[in-house]
């Protein structure tokens, strides 16, 4: 009992009880306050400005805190309980009643309810994850939605938009590869008009095929003879029907942007708009804002030094000059885990980022071994160490490395070979 009183995460000014959910590390929580795509002249803001550009008749909205209950995450977009997605070792949970958003999704309900019918929000988004160039437990994600009366005059709307939309895509540099709007294998709703929810599906791809012709055409040499190559993919997601996702070729390779769908009519029913229907996507910022602006390590976003931030202005794209690459170093690490332990891969890297935050570049599994006698199994894995500001010695990444060994010990029990 007053160990349940004395455990407690402090988020965000606000305290939490801990529990046998609670995975969320102080490495997280310290950068819980950065909103770094609101920040100026910061490439995220940028892009994300970039965006909104592209949807000016639309609310903007940018969220602060990123707590919110896993009902809210999950259960009001019709997750099924048992999606991998609601493990504790692929989200970070602050106890069994509060988690932090690993999707802007998680607001669509909130942003319905509120009136609005057509909405940009964009927000910092956390899942557990593996650590290399590409990869970090925080990103962040641009919603948007759009939702039409169903009645007479909603369609006309839709008819009207989608004309629009399409003639201003006749003239463009653009090569789509689409598919269909519906298909057995994406289907449409069974309480959905399919021509209505046809109308829609096509003004969801118009709309986002004039966005990426916006956003890469911005940065890419988009010509006639070099036209933006834009792909449409069947998809599969809890909250709409039908789904898909779009990907982007840019510098010899095909990118993937984003997800999308019409929306489920489950999601509008609990908001409370049961006569409508419409689209929503969610697109990850950096990603795209690598591309963009060259920027060759996902943690450099999370830079304060000012080599960094004062290559950048607010609305300009420019490509990124690295100031250095500051030597790497690596160790490895072996280690039996104890028989019955549920250790998961995930859980090892969040042992490395919050001993090492960002110096830990990129962490690897190099064997995996299951003795034949004792059946023990002995995993190792390599850590590199990287500072993307400075030079390491050794003596600091010894010591970093000392103090992971004893958080694997303490934390998991598991013994160093
Ligand atoms: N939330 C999804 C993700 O993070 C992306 C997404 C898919 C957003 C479909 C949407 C949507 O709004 O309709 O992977």
């Amino acid at each position: 009992m007053s160990q349940l009183v004395l455990c407690r995460r402090r988020i965000l000014g606000q305290r939490f009880p801990t529990d046998d959910f609670t995975n969320v590390t102080p490495a997280i929580i310290s950068k819980t306050p950065l909103q770094l795509h609101i920040t100026p002249s910061h490439p995220l803001s940028t892009l994300r400005e970039l965006i909104e550009s592209a949807y000016k008749d639309f609310t903007h909205v940018s969220t602060s805190s990123p707590l919110v209950s896993p009902y809210k995450n999950f259960d009001e977009l019709s997750f099924p309980l048992d999606h991998p997605g609601r493990a504790t070792t692929d989200s970070y949970y602050v106890n069994r009643d509060m988690m932090l958003r690993t999707h802007t999704s998680a607001h669509e309900v909130e942003m319905f309810r509120k009136g609005e019918t057509r909405w940009l929000l964009t927000a910092d988004v956390y899942r557990r994850d593996e650590i290399d160039a590409s990869h970090y437990p925080i990103f962040h994600q641009v919603e948007g939605a759009r939702i039409f009366d169903t009645n007479a005059s909603g369609m006309t709307e839709v008819l009207e938009d989608n004309e629009r939309l399409s003639s201003l895509l006749a003239s463009a540099n653009i090569i789509i590869e689409d598919i269909p709007h519906i298909s057995d294998t994406n289907p449409v709703q069974h309480n959905h008009d399919p021509v209505f929810s046809e109308l829609v599906a096509k003004n969801l791809k118009l709309s986002l095929n004039n966005l990426l012709l916006k956003v890469f055409g911005a940065a890419a040499g988009i010509t006639k003879q070099n036209p933006l190559r834009v792909r449409w993919i069947e998809a599969y997601f809890p909250f709409t029907s039908p789904s898909f996702e779009v990907e982007v070729f840019f510098q010899g390779k095909w990118l993937e942007i984003l997800g999308s769908g019409v929306v489920r009519q489950a999601t509008l029913d609990t908001a409370g708009v049961e006569n409508k229907i419409g689209w929503a996507f969610g697109l990850g910022l950096e990603r795209i804002a690598m591309v963009l602006f060259s920027i060759p390590d996902i943690r450099l976003f999370w830079s304060t030094d000012s080599r960094f931030l004062s290559q950048f202005q607010q609305g300009k794209i420019n490509v990124f000059q690295p100031y250095s690459k500051y030597p790497s170093s690596y160790r490895d690490v072996s280690f039996w885990i104890p028989q019955d332990s549920k250790m998961h891969e995930n859980d090892f890297c969040d042992v490395v980022r919050d001993t090492a935050g960002d110096l830990a570049e990129d962490v690897k599994r190099i064997d995996h071994f299951c003795h034949p006698k004792t059946r023990r199994t002995s995993l190792c894995y390599r850590i590199n160490y990287r500072s993307m500001d400075r030079s390491l010695s050794n003596a600091e990444i010894n010591h970093v490395q000392d103090q992971v060994l004893s958080r694997l010990k303490d934390k998991f029990g598991v013994e160093i070979r």
